[in-house]
């Protein structure tokens, strides 16, 4: 197995981590790293790393070394044939940023073909290493089965027991007739077609994931990783594979983005959502505070004294009256609000502990801060995930903002960023005395809501808020998904133990047609 290896010191501990875990005999595997240096260029934390590694591990491989190549020279090729010299069955050339599933190897072998590379599908859509050279379904492997193809970027399994493998190379002077570009895998392509030794992909099987570093900055690619991995921990609730047991991976420092405070809400019952959210802030280098939620399901009779419900408040769609996770929830965030006038924090962010980082979330919201500042905007709240409710065609970027949005009647709390001013506009709105579902409330203070009798009872309806796009967090898991429970939408409808009376037929005969649909 021959890796090349430059600047890509991020994903060793997991590209190392999956390595040491194929399921194939280490003793049975020589390990080569090729890394790019040229000479007057100090050691590298990439090269720490593998030196560190290659000591580790030689005891269980057959061989381990690192050889350090110039970036003019064809690595590719050195390491061609280097396998050829010691008498490998088969050549594997990889670099670091593909990462192989403990079986892929083994599958690959068994495909028993002369050269052959795996799908790896990249993070977040449709790239792949087979991006521009096969369609859409082969990357969602709607058709799963190894094709036949004429130009390779790797990956490369290449079966040197096979008589027809001493024809491949990666070096032109190798080759008659050849007057292409100068690029390894172009020569490649052109030794394998000109012998007529097929390439083949394949992708009936899930060989793995490919973080392309070709085309990024360094520092992107560093950040693609963390996106990577902790929409993998939002996925699977944990990095769905192992990382080196002799390299620990690094983390982003943490960060504030310039907010005060970022809050986390939890509740204490739900400690499986707080390690997941722990380990995808720790990933993503956001620094957060913990703040319990407010339990619907306990309220203590001090937090129900302080309510009272919009008279003739039924949530539009199910027809019912406010769940006890509903106004556990509305609870939480107005705590939260309390919090920020208290301490006159000048701006937050506000994440639920049930939220999916998309990609370039961190990023966003840097320059998304960079562009309010700039543009001198005055802001109260912000969006930074929802479900837009009101018609398309309605919302308009802000001239001077690469982000930011004016924002229609829109549903959802799940990240939020808030200005001082924000959260005493809420507070001062006084919706415990006339309570209804956060999810309305918030488009009434910002008056986008369309229904104008609940909104009436806001009188004071200027809280100053947009959105972002896209959007930096969406849900973990859609309501359609499996393994989807929230504990606002699930808890049961909050009964009369303090309703005032007058609607109170009407309150039981909606919660027994509700739990009927369900
Ligand atoms: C990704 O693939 C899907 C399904 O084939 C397609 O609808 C979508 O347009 C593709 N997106 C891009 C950016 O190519
Ligand atoms: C994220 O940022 C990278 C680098 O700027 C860009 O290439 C990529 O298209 C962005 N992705 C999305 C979904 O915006």
């Amino acid at each position: 197995m021959s890796v090349g290896v430059s600047k890509h010191e991020h994903v060793l501990p997991y590209f190392l981590g999956l390595i040491e875990n194929l399921r194939y005999p280490k003793d049975r595997i020589r390990v080569s790293f090729y890394l790019t240096k040229n000479p007057p260029e100090p050691e590298d934390q990439a090269e720490v790393l593998i030196k560190k590694w290659v000591q580790e591990v030689t005891k269980h491989y057959l061989s381990v070394s690192l050889e350090l190549t110039s970036s003019d020279q064809n690595w590719k090729e050195t390491a061609l044939q280097w396998s050829r010299r010691k008498s490998c069955s088969h050549a594997f050339i990889t670099t670091a940023d593909h990462f192989l599933m403990e079986n892929s190897l083994r599958k690959l072998i068994a495909l028993d073909k002369v050269v052959v590379s795996p799908l790896l599908n990249a993070p977040f859509g449709n790239y792949s290493n087979v991006h521009g050279v096969l369609d859409d379904d082969y990357v969602y492997r709607v058709e799963m089965e190894s094709i036949r193809i004429y130009f390779l970027y790797g990956p490369y399994l290449i079966n040197l027991k096979h008589k027809d493998a001493s024809y491949l190379t990666f070096d032109s002077d190798n080759l008659r007739n050849y007057n292409g570009r100068q690029d390894p895998i172009y020569i490649f392509a052109f030794s394998a077609y000109s012998m007529q030794i097929p390439i083949f992909v394949d992708n009936k099987f899930f060989y793995g994931y490919f973080l392309d570093s070709t085309y990024y900055s360094h520092n992107y690619h560093k950040k693609l990783l963390s996106y990577f991995l902790s929409n993998l921990v939002s996925e699977f609730g944990t990095i769905s594979f192992p990382h080196s047991s002799y390299i620990e991976p690094s983390y982003p420092p943490p960060s504030r983005f310039g907010f005060d405070k970022i809050y986390l809400i939890n509740l204490k019952r739900r400690p499986e959502r707080l390690r997941r959210m722990e380990l995808v802030f720790k990933l993503l280098g956001i620094d957060y505070t913990l703040f319990e939620a407010v339990d619907g399901k306990h309220l203590a009779p001090e937090e129900l004294e302080e309510i009272e419900f919009m008279p003739g408040y039924q949530d539009p769609y199910y027809k019912r009256p406010m769940k006890k996770g509903e106004i556990g929830c509305f609870l939480s965030h107005y705590r939260i609000w309390e919090d920020v006038v208290k301490n006159s924090y000048s701006r937050v962010i506000v994440f639920e502990d049930d939220v999916r980082f998309m990609e370039n979330s961190t990023i966003e919201l840097n320059e998304m801060v960079e562009d309010l500042m700039k543009m001198r905007t005055e802001w109260d709240f912000i969006y930074l995930g929802r479900k837009k409710m009101s018609p398309h065609g309605d919302e308009f970027f802000e001239p001077g903002h690469r982000y930011l949005s004016t924002v229609g009647y829109s549903y959802w709390t799940l990240g939020y960023a808030l200005s001082l001013n924000g959260a005493s506009k809420l507070i001062h709105a006084d919706p415990l005395s006339r309570l209804l579902a956060i999810d309305e409330f918030l488009p009434i203070m910002y008056d986008k809501h369309p229904n104008k009798e609940w909104a009436s009872y806001f009188p004071s309806r200027n809280l100053l808020a947009y959105a972002v796009y896209p959007v930096v967090v969406v849900p973990e898991r859609y309501t359609h998904q499996p393994g989807y429970v929230s504990d606002t939408e699930d808890s049961f409808v909050f009964e009369e133990t303090f309703d005032r009376g007058e609607n109170e037929k009407e309150t039981i005969s909606s919660t027994l047609h509700y739990k009927d649909e369900f």
